[in-house]
């Protein structure tokens, strides 16, 4: 696979960081490298669940992993010592190192270390190596539990490094498949597929377009003059404890009601709930965007995106304060042409479609003037879209 410099430029710095703290925590350097890229939904959320077609592109945020396999069963995951890590006699820094055996219980669902044995397992098991283990360090930017896929980004890496050390192949859908698996089984998250496929099958340039019924992916070319600003609010509400498995339980009994196999499927016409109201008319908008960016209409996009943040907020209720003050002000800008919360809401981040050129000018506006009205750890950033999870 061909990847740019500029794209390979943002992730090697983090394998680097990460192949340092390998060698000093377990002597040796790893044997192998593998990276995957964050993801921003564009529009379509809360309806891979529902059989709706999303929008996401995976981002120019990277999780780089390295590892070497082991023959025990046993996971050791050595991380960044902080400013007060523990010292041994010579006044050397000790690295913490936490250690996961295949036949103890499963560590606590929603703890990184959960994520790492579960595709570990998982993985192993897919390929018939179940006795074998791993020795890992991950270093990421993509920030935690903030709507950009922190940990469909670690999954994927971690199942790539795995499959490079084994040298094993697996076809790309079925490594997003286990890693779906992952978060369903390890970490008790209910989730659609938008994530995985969107991390693990994306190209560069591209948004990705998942039609979740049909199981089906496709690549819708991203114009070039408009720009993607992400706001992060700084506020955070892990998806495990939140309303999302409530959310799907009341979908699927709406499919049932409706008799559709997928919420998606039924007619507007037919609807007076409030969430099933969103999953529908959320399922066509996303249609509408595809149409838009085809035809370069970004006033449309822009007025989709602006129509689906107050469905999330009003009808599908999982916006937060911060989330729809940072929307309010992105759309008071000028060459905003439209902004959202993206992902499970609650708290995390909103993407704004913003005319490119004027891009620099409107983030130091945002650093001026908005991000301190939303939280004091809001932040905001340019991303673009970025190819797909990879062994180096
Ligand atoms: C999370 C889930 C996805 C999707 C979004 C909401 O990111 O992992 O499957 O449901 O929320 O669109």
């Amino acid at each position: 696979m061909s990847v740019n410099n500029r794209q390979s430029g943002s992730y090697l710095s983090k394998v680097r960081d990460a192949s340092s703290l390998f060698a000093g925590a377990f002597g040796d350097p790893p044997a192998a490298a593998a990276v995957a890229p964050g993801r921003v939904n564009i529009i379509g959320d809360h309806i891979d669940y529902c059989g709706g077609t999303v929008l996401p592109m995976a981002i120019n945020r990277w999780t780089a992993v390295v590892g070497s396999l082991r023959d025990d069963g046993m996971i050791r995951w050595a991380q960044q010592p902080d400013d007060d890590a523990e010292r041994d006699e010579d006044g050397k820094v000790i690295v913490p190192i936490e250690t996961h055996a295949q036949d103890e219980p499963r560590p606590e669902p929603g703890l990184s270390m959960s994520y790492i044995a579960g595709t570990v397992q998982t993985v192993l098991d897919e390929i018939g190596q179940s006795g074998k283990g791993l020795d890992v360090v991950l270093a990421s930017n993509v920030p935690i539990g903030a709507g950009l896929s922190s940990s469909a980004t670690l999954c994927a890496s971690v199942a790539m490094c795995v499959l490079k050390l084994t040298g094993a192949e697996l076809d790309p859908q079925r490594v997003a498949k286990l890693c779906q698996r992952v978060e369903h089984e390890w970490a008790s998250v209910p989730c659609g597929i938008m994530d995985q496929y969107a991390v693990v099958l994306s190209q560069a340039g591209h948004a990705t377009m998942i039609d979740c019924a049909r199981d089906d992916v496709s690549h819708v070319p991203v114009p070039d003059d408009i720009g993607w600003l992400i706001l992060d609010t700084g506020t955070r509400r892990s998806l495990a404890d939140s309303a999302y498995a409530d959310r799907r339980d009341v979908c699927a009994r709406a499919a049932e009601k409706f008799g559709v196999e997928y919420l998606c499927h039924a007619s507007l016409d037919d609807v007076n709930d409030p969430y099933a109201r969103h999953v529908i008319s959320e399922h066509h908008r996303v249609r509408a965007v595809v149409d838009a960016i085809q035809a370069r209409d970004m006033k449309i996009v822009g007025q989709c995106m602006i129509e689906s943040h107050a469905s999330l907020r009003d009808d599908y209720k999982v916006s937060s304060p911060a989330l729809d003050r940072a929307v309010q002000a992105l759309c008071a800008m000028d060459s905003v042409r439209g902004a959202r919360m993206t992902g499970a809401g609650f708290g995390g981040c909103v993407i704004a479609a913003v005319q490119k050129d004027s891009m620099e000018v409107v983030i130091a506006k945002v650093r001026d003037r908005v991000l301190h009205t939303i939280s004091p750890r809001a932040t905001v950033f340019a991303v673009h879209p970025v190819d797909c999870a990879r062994s180096l």
